[in-house]
């Protein structure tokens, strides 16, 4: 294939992929429909109803470019956290933030540290930005703080990536030990401290928001495209020292916010009972779950997400058939990628619908696997 003949040669060094395969790619590589959408951890339970009439209501101003400043998004923010406004950074979403990190910390060839199986749209930017990706073996299926620490130091690492509540596993840490460890990463380490499932972990599993708020070397990303059932609108935001929230500005996209997903965040954080709902849901839709997979003979992981990772007992080759089983009867998970993560198939919440789809197809496909 002819291409440009003068990209750099990192870019000609990389390989063009799509780190995830999107359920509408593989209805269009093999021919089915997605009948239950579980496998991308969206929220199938939507966003609040309050927050579709304010898209409605502002659909009209869709020719006007949002605010760059992105100010009463950033109020609205600081208001909810009780922090300042110049404490957060907006993105389209997280993965876009984890990218704008990765350029204003990673000169090529710097060491980046982060778990072996850990979220790969982080890793997807250490690579395109030159990085060198240092991994950590998960411990009894958490990431290791522990062993992150001694990568950290042992490679002199300008970054760290850590998820709390984790992907894929759905496991957690409490805020203590947290805490702790953000505070024993030298000065010169950034940590990304990924909290994209913030508001559906056990209490005591999320650091109180001012604890870290005073470390210039620590960035808490957050989204709404969780409970908020916010995906498709990609807005997220980082919270950290005035000081490293403004650098983002050096670099981000000033008019990337989109003025509709602007105005779904304002609402949804108005509408704080909606949000208390659907941690209900999600939480009762993890045991239902639970419950699906012990009738199966398979184990279920306790989850801090809105997702279940669900132990199917032996490899990644045996997970791989669950997840190409379920498709077949439309129903669309994923899996972890690396072992010995990969025994596991991984399951978002979602509507009892999907949950009963899921319950009609899994025991046939573990039948037809023998
Ligand atoms: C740990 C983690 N971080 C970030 C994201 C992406 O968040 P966003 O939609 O805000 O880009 C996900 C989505 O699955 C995730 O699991």
């Amino acid at each position: 294939m002819s291409a440009f003949s003068r990209f750099t040669p990192l870019a000609n060094a990389l390989p063009s992929t799509v780190p995830f395969v999107g359920p509408e790619a593989i209805e269009r590589q093999r021919g089915l429909q997605v009948k239950a959408r579980i496998g991308a951890n969206e929220s199938g339970f939507g966003p609040a109803p309050s927050v579709l009439a304010a898209m409605r209501e502002h659909a009209g101003d869709i020719w006007k470019y949002n605010d760059p400043e992105n100010y009463e998004l950033k109020e609205a923010l600081a208001a909810h956290l009780g922090v300042g406004a110049a404490n957060i950074a907006i993105g389209g979403g997280i993965d876009e933030l984890l990218g704008q990190i990765v350029r204003l910390v990673i000169e090529p060839g710097a060491p980046v540290v982060t778990s072996l199986g850990g979220y790969p749209t982080f890793n997807f930017h250490v690579v395109g930005f030159g990085g060198r990706l240092v991994t950590v073996p998960y411990v009894g299926d958490r990431e290791n703080l522990d062993g992150l620490l001694d990568a950290v130091r042992r490679e002199n690492a300008p970054l760290v990536y850590f998820a709390n509540p984790d992907n894929p596993m759905g496991s957690w840490w409490d805020a203590d030990s947290i805490v702790s460890f953000a505070r024993a990463l030298p000065d010169t380490t950034l940590l990304i401290l990924d909290e994209a499932y913030s508001e559906t972990g056990p209490l005591g599993s999320l650091p109180p928001i001012g604890t870290l708020i005073d470390l210039p070397n620590i960035v808490r990303t957050r989204t709404f495209s969780k409970a908020y059932g916010l995906a498709g609108a990609r807005i997220g935001y980082v919270v950290s020292t005035p000081g490293t929230a403004l650098a983002f500005d050096k670099i981000r996209n000033h008019f990337g916010m989109n003025r509709l997903a602007t105005a779904a965040a304002l609402a949804a954080l108005r509408d704080q009972p909606y949000l208390t709902e659907v941690i209900g849901r999600i939480q009762s839709a993890r045991d239902r779950i639970s419950g699906i997979a012990k009738a199966n003979g398979l184990i279920a992981l306790p989850s801090a997400t809105n997702f279940v990772a669900v132990d199917a007992g032996r490899d990644g080759t045996f997970a791989r058939a669950i997840v190409d089983g379920l498709m077949q009867h439309g129903v669309f998970i994923r899996m972890p990628g690396v072992a010995p993560l990969n025994r596991c198939v991984r399951v978002s919440v979602g509507p009892e619908a999907d949950m009963a789809l899921l319950e009609q197809a899994l025991p046939l496909v573990l039948k037809s696997l023998g």
